[in-house]
């Protein structure tokens, strides 16, 4: 029998997510009965607070069972509206909004719906693995802009320069950055927004993180600093990092009211609208920012412990992440040491097989110098990381 091809090209294209296959190999192993420390998760490991729960239990009470509007239920995509009027100063109401399965989601509608085929999507470098994978499988070309290490990741202005002379459809922003958790100042995006306005380039922001901030100076949302942009500017953003409600998957666009239109009807003809209880939930959730402000210290707090312990390794180094729960480690000189692996991916491998250790290699985010580790997890937990990190690759 003729054995029958089965995906496209554009299927085949797609590679799967390493950070969420290495953590199920984490997992795996842990499951096996090894102790393993698995520090490669994005995800908070505290649970969704008190109040958006019990919301969720009385949405199940009222029997919020049936479909909503695809695009959320009006009092969901009001709230939703008013939090990022109050955060950019950009007037904004619900018909500027989409509530997606996850920001995943939101940032695959976005693209899907501005985007053709042969288009070019300019990605900082080093870049969240699913932005690349996103943009390929659609047909479309990423231009990686380099944020190199020794400028705290700020995006430098040349290789900016050289690609937006390459006629970019859509611009991809993502500060605070997953995974080097640098927050650009206003100046470094002021800089990244002029050169943009300049062309006809779409923007994309990811703003995620942006509650998970340490920095006093708080994260700049673009549209904040810019809001003459708001007209080609597709904002991404979802309860699933603040909140700790990753499993409930709740994400949005904010975005001008062509681009929503189309993001709508491909949510209306793909997934149609999350699940119901958990957009009651999110309800409860937005705007909270009290519930958020005690993990944001307990993620700062964890921050300055790992600095500690990496200022005791000789080598390693790391830039001090200014949000997130990821701490970008330099491992430069761990590749140059003698009898250590030299190359990111045998590095990780080695350091999950021999000292049980989940870090995600930067080969995942384009970058061959860095590795992840995300510092939600408990003190004893990061303690012990780094004891096992200190005994690996010497004190
Ligand atoms: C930069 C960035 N954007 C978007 C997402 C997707 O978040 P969600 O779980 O809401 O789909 C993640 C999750 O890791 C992320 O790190």
């Amino acid at each position: 029998m003729k054995v029958m091809e089965t995906t496209s090209a554009r299927g085949r294209v797609i590679q799967p997510s390493v950070t969420l296959e290495l953590s199920a190999k984490a997992k795996a192993m842990a499951a096996a009965g090894e102790k393993v420390l698995n520090l490669s998760a994005g995800e908070p490991d505290m649970p969704t607070p008190a109040p958006i729960v019990e919301a969720a239990h009385r949405a199940l009470d009222e029997g919020h069972f049936g479909y909503t509007a695809a695009a959320g239920v009006p009092p969901l995509r009001e709230a939703i509206a008013e939090d990022r009027t109050q955060r950019c100063g950009v007037q904004f109401s619900g018909a500027n909004v989409v509530v997606t399965n996850g920001a995943k989601q939101a940032l695959f509608n976005a693209l899907s719906t501005a985007t053709d085929p042969g288009d070019r999507v300019g990605v900082p470098l080093p870049y969240w693995v699913t932005y690349a994978e996103q943009v390929r499988a659609l047909g479309c070309e990423p231009v990686f802009i380099d944020c190199p290490a020794a400028t705290g990741f700020a995006m430098d202005s040349d290789a900016l320069d050289a690609a937006l002379a390459k006629d970019l459809r859509v611009m991809i922003l993502n500060s605070p950055s997953n995974p080097t958790g640098a927050v650009w100042s206003k100046q470094q995006l002021g800089s990244v927004l002029d050169r943009i306005a300049q062309t006809d380039a779409l923007i994309l922001s990811d703003e995620i993180y942006e509650d998970i901030v340490f920095v006093e100076s708080g994260h700049v949302a673009p549209l904040s600093l810019m809001p003459d942009l708001a007209s080609r500017c597709c904002v991404v953003s979802g309860l699933s990092k603040a909140f700790a409600m990753t499993g409930w998957r709740v994400g949005y666009t904010v975005a001008p009211l062509d681009w929503t239109r189309a993001m709508n009807a491909l949510q209306g003809h793909s997934t149609s609208n999350i699940c119901a209880i958990s957009q009651q939930a999110a309800l409860a959730a937005v705007g909270r920012t009290d519930l958020v402000a005690p993990m944001v210290e307990v993620f700062r707090a964890r921050r300055d412990r790992c600095m500690v312990h990496v200022d005791s390794i000789d080598l390693l180094s790391a830039h001090t992440p200014e949000a997130t729960f990821y701490l970008y480690l330099d491992i430069s000189r761990v590749l140059q040491a003698e009898g250590l692996p030299d190359d990111v991916d045998a590095l990780a491998n080695w350091l999950l097989d021999e000292h049980k250790i989940a870090l995600v290699p930067g080969s995942a985010f384009g970058d061959p110098l860095h590795l992840r580790l995300s510092f939600a997890s408990s003190d004893e937990v990061l303690d012990e990381a780094f004891a096992r990190l200190a005994a690996a690759l010497g004190g």
